[in-house]
């Protein structure tokens, strides 16, 4: 079946592109533009051509499923060549977005016309490889290397009007198609500017590299095709267009099939799949406009925040005025701080905090649609407000819980019309990070879950479902995570061997770190909890420091010891001290091997996980470290890099 059309308007040829979803550059694809840059140079009735795209978007780059295999002619690079050599000047017409081999194929035209909402860029790095087909060698000939530089190894669109004044492209589009073909005729009517490969890149100096060097390394944490761009971009801006383009190509041949590229790869798919997961295929979520948060804490207020984000209309309901007013403050914060990023405007921010209802009075629930509890993690605070919710809020109001540990099923006993109710776990900062899991009970309505999914989506998260069990699970392979960090100490490694491996493996921070930054008592208390109900739970030797009044850098020290006001984890003689009878002595075992008893006991959980069906695929369970314990992207996910040790 044939991929593209060619219309006629006039002298002006318009031909379009059809291979839903995302007009991807299949080889197929290749073929048929291939054949059309010879038919129309040999049609002498046609004058210019306009490159269109049907569907959703223009092309959104090469067919990534195709990275798996050899690649096939004809090649991506040449097709770009011959568009920017066929005798008629073509000129793409952009809507949504034109991406990677998408954006390239645009650059080989000799104009650009974007729609007002379509965004270009060159996402490659994100997927582990650089541009393939000139990217990194016609973008500074169109925008100069400092945009080129931004563009390629962030790897972020920029929208149309930016793209404009950039210079990545001509004019911008109303009717786009109509508008293109107009913009064509017009172009006919004077000398056409040279092909992009033809024009000169201004030279940038020496400082410029070494600082975006610095810049790049800092900001790609351990990834490798950033800084593979930028050397691209450098040698584009040194040597003459073949020999820039022959670089370019090798080293995206390399990167195709590194094993960061396979990760990343991994997890784009991953992260297509989990909003849509095929038992909710034809279920209609239930409506959601307003939603209600119980509790204004920590959770709560971010949970309003990435709420009001999303446009949706927010109820806080607080336990009494005082903290009603603590809740609204920690709200205030929140947008306060996305001001002085300059995320949000202060009339937006304002405005967010103008239309809050804010009240400790029940009734005002009866409004919303979805209600989140994020009370006190406390089986008796929880069981009230869901007795309190069962009364006032709308029958076909979806329920929901923020619970990390506690079993939703006890939260819910005795809620009327229980099948509205299910688990929504957000991570914290809930403003921030994108994990959302979604825990039904076995009440919960499909339509019900269908909303949790419908949530996610519009607040932008990567939702994943998880069934019941201690810690859903995130917080289970957190548990094992740091049991096997604490049996790597007993076993002499030094506490911060092991966090140095951990950042070494890409993550932010190292398990006593982080435990530090958060706090031992939680974990603790909860142990505690345990026991005191019977459970045999062996001391651990974070229950030793919080005995000893060590509870993290909210106490001046946990596993570390901090200066007074600062951040900075120092090795701690107390600690060492209150330890030393439980540790053997230093093995001196290698970064290497620290991390891979950490990753594999994260691996190893993950399994359980999957063989007792609470969640639904190691993609899945990828996407929770990934997404809400800063597990490095790059890696793929313990699932992911355990299957390449053992596949
Ligand atoms: N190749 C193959 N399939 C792709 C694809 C691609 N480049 N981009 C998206 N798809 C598929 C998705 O897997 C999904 O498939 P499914 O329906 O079977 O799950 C479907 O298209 C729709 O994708 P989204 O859900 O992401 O659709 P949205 O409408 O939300 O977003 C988009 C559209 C903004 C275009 C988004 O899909 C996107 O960002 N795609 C990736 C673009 C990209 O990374 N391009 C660079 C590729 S590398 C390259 O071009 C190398 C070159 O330099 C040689
Ligand atoms: P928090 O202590 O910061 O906030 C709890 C809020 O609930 C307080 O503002 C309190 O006034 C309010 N509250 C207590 N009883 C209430 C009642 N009866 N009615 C109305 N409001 C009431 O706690 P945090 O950290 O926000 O946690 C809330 C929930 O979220 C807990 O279940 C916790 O386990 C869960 N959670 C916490 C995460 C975290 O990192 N802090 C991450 C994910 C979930």
């Amino acid at each position: 079946m044939a991929l593209t059309r060619i219309d006629r308007d006039g002298e002006i040829a318009v031909i379009t592109i059809d291979n839903p979803p995302v007009n991807a550059l299949s080889q197929a694809l290749r073929q048929d533009l291939w054949d059309a840059v010879a038919a129309l140079d040999a049609d002498p009735s046609v004058a210019a051509v306009v490159l269109t795209c049907a569907g959703r978007t223009f092309i959104a780059g090469a067919d990534v499923t195709e990275f798996g295999k050899p690649p096939q002619p004809p090649h991506l690079p040449d097709l770009v060549d011959r568009i920017e050599g066929a005798a008629k000047p073509w000129i793409a017409a952009i809507h949504g977005s034109a991406l990677g081999g998408g954006f390239e194929v645009a650059m080989g035209c000799r104009f650009r016309v974007a729609a007002r909402g379509a965004s270009v860029g060159l996402p490659e790095v994100t997927l582990g490889i650089v541009p393939g087909a000139s990217g990194t060698v016609r973008t500074p000939r169109l925008a100069g290397v400092q945009a080129a530089v931004t563009l390629v190894t962030t790897g972020k669109p920029v929208r149309a009007p930016a793209a404009l004044s950039m210079g990545l492209v001509d004019a911008l589009a109303d009717d786009l198609v109509p508008e293109a073909v107009a913009f064509a005729r017009d172009a006919l009517t004077r000398p056409l500017p040279a092909p992009v490969s033809a024009r000169a890149i201004a030279p940038v100096d020496d400082a410029f590299w070494t600082e975006a060097e610095a810049a790049t390394r800092k900001a790609a944490k351990g990834a490798e095709a950033p800084l593979r761009a930028l050397a691209c971009l450098r040698r584009a801006s040194e040597v003459a267009f073949p020999e820039a383009t022959a670089f370019e190509r090798q080293t995206f041949m390399d990167l195709r099939g590194s094993e960061q590229a396979a990760a990343l790869r991994h997890v784009f798919f991953a992260e297509r799949a989990a909003p849509r997961p095929a038992r909710l295929r034809d279920v209609a979520p239930r409506k959601l406009a307003h939603v209600g948060v119980i509790g204004g804490g920590t959770m709560g207020a971010g949970i309003i925040a990435a709420c009001q984000d999303a446009g949706l209309a927010v109820t806080l309901i607080e336990r009494d005025d005082e903290a009603l007013a603590r809740g609204v403050a920690n709200l205030r914060a929140i947008h306060d701080g996305a001001v002085s990023r300059g995320r949000l405007t202060a009339d937006a921010a304002a405005a967010r905090l103008d239309t809050l209802t804010a009240s400790t009075d029940y009734a005002a629930i009866g409004a919303c649609d979805l209600v989140i509890e994020a009370v006190f993690e406390q089986i008796d605070v929880k069981r009230a407000v869901f007795d309190a919710l069962g009364r006032h809020a709308r029958a076909d109001a979806v329920l929901a819980t923020n619970t990390s540990y506690l079993d939703p099923r006890d939260i819910a006993q005795g809620l009327p019309h229980p099948e509205r109710f299910i688990g929504l776990h957000f991570f914290s900062p809930a403003n921030v990070m994108r994990l959302l899991e979604i825990v039904p009970v076995r009440n919960t309505a499909p339509d019900v879950l269908a909303t949790g999914f419908d949530l996610a989506r519009r607040l932008g998260k990567i939702p994943v479902q998880s069934g019941i069990c201690d810690g859903f699970i995130g917080n289970r392979i957190l548990k094992r995570t740091r049991a096997e960090a604490e049996a790597l100490l007993r076993e002499g490694v030094p506490i911060a061997a092991v966090d140095a491996a951990m950042r070494a493996h890409g993550m932010a921070m190292g398990p006593f770190e982080a435990q530090d930054l958060g706090g031992l008592d939680i974990a603790f208390l909860q142990r505690e909890g345990a026991r005191a109900a019977g459970q045999d739970i062996p001391e651990t030797l974070g229950d030793i420091l919080v005995r000893a009044g060590r509870k993290g850098q909210k106490t001046g020290g946990g596993w570390y010891d901090y200066a007074p006001g600062q951040r900075k984890p120092m090795p701690s003689a107390a600690v060492a001290a209150l330890l030393s009878p439980h540790l053997a002595p230093d093995p001196g075992m290698a970064p290497e091997a620290i991390a891979r008893r950490i990753i594999g006991a994260m691996a190893a959980e993950g399994q359980a996980i999957l063989d007792e069906g609470i969640a639904a695929s190691a993609a899945d369970i990828d996407l929770v470290k990934i997404h809400g314990y800063g597990y490095p992207r790059w890696r793929g996910g313990p699932m992911f890099q355990q299957s390449r040790v053992n596949p």
